[in-house]
């Protein structure tokens, strides 16, 4: 019997089935980061043709000092409502629902693209990003950039959102401070224990939870593992999800941290299945897990391995909006 299309619930939300959409930045928004009804209409093909209960939309920057690339759809001040409320009605009326990222990429931002210098827990260059030195964030710094993202939920849910993700994962700001690879600062910020280097989500958390209130469902995309010699690991990753899930978390969504969404010298469906396998049991909250999944059998015996609660599926739905094997 299918465990994938059983229905699964997320804090106050029942999803009608397991199998989702992670987020994928498609680069299609206006010079203001204003959904385009090219956006609108990638989303609303993959909600009716794929087999979906759960579309995680790309990234949405928070702040103009957090925009990754030109084409990134935005959630910051002054952002478009009734253009993303266009999108996320017509992702409704396919029965499917609908979730926002949101993020700030930190030192991976550059000014070129944001008008500021980027920022980040210190100044230590991005492995991915070397051309602009990144100004390490003072503490009202910090404060100022969580409040930003509990503003962006406030609005994901005024533009009719189901919930928000919270991006800390692939090298993005979050991930920075999570990562000791990156993370060199001395305060309470830093990278000395697992509880400073997640304080800044816990921040982020109790503002998004101030804006959006308890029964709101927030999920948080964690790049738990770096898998490289000083980066974070397993073990870390089990200690983070514990205090996110304290902290407020409805939802963990494991993936990659400084790596990307690779896991180098791993192909397999579910190449993060250990992060996930980890992680199980020791959380009350469902679990995740994406990368590498590219049938629905895959999906289903990921699920039946007891390795998460929820698979995502990205580029196989990315490249073929009619996907379901
Ligand atoms: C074109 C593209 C854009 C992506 N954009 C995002 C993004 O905005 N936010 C994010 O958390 N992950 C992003 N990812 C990573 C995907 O969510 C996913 O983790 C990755 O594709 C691996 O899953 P898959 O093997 O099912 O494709 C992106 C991936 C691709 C291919």
């Amino acid at each position: 019997m299918s465990c994938l299309f059983t229905p699964v619930t997320i804090g106050h939300l029942t999803l009608k089935n397991r199998l989702a959409m992670p987020p994928m930045a498609t680069a299609k928004a206006d010079e203001a980061g204003r959904v385009t009804q090219a956006v609108c209409d990638y989303y609303q093909e993959r909600a009716r043709y794929s087999k979906i209960g759960l579309i995680i939309t790309e990234h949405s920057f928070v702040c103009r000092q957090g925009k990754a690339h030109p084409g990134q759809t935005s959630l910051a001040e002054g952002a478009d409502l009734a253009a993303w409320r266009h999108l996320t009605d017509a992702v409704h009326g396919e029965g499917v629902k609908i979730f926002a990222q949101l993020s700030h990429a930190g030192s991976a931002a550059t000014s070129a693209v944001t008008g500021q210098a980027p920022v980040g827990p210190s100044a230590v260059f991005h492995p991915k990003q070397t051309k602009e030195l990144p100004e390490a964030m003072t503490v009202e710094q910090i404060h100022a950039v969580a409040r930003a993202f509990g503003d962006a939920a406030r609005r994901a849910r005024e533009a009719g959102f189901d919930g928000v993700e919270i991006h800390s994962a692939h090298g993005y700001l979050l991930n920075q401070f999570y990562s000791p690879l990156v993370n060199r600062r001395k305060d309470e910020y830093g990278p000395q224990s697992v509880e400073n280097r997640t304080r800044f989500h816990r921040e982020v958390l109790q503002a998004v939870r101030r804006e959006v209130g308890e029964e709101y469902p927030v999920a948080v995309r964690l790049g738990g593992c770096d898998y490289q010699e000083g980066g974070s690991t397993l073990e870390d990753c089990v200690e983070a999800c514990r205090i996110l899930e304290e902290s407020g978390a409805d939802l963990l969504h494991l993936t990659g941290g400084m790596n990307g969404f690779v896991r180098p010298g791993h192909g397999e469906p579910g190449y993060f299945r250990d992060m996930a396998l980890a992680v199980k049991g020791k959380v009350g909250i469902p679990v995740m897990l994406t990368g590498g999944v590219t049938t629905l059998a895959q999906a289903e015996e990921l699920l039946e391995q007891g390795c998460a609660d929820l698979i995502g599926v990205g580029r196989a739905i990315f490249r073929n909006a009619h996907w379901d094997d």
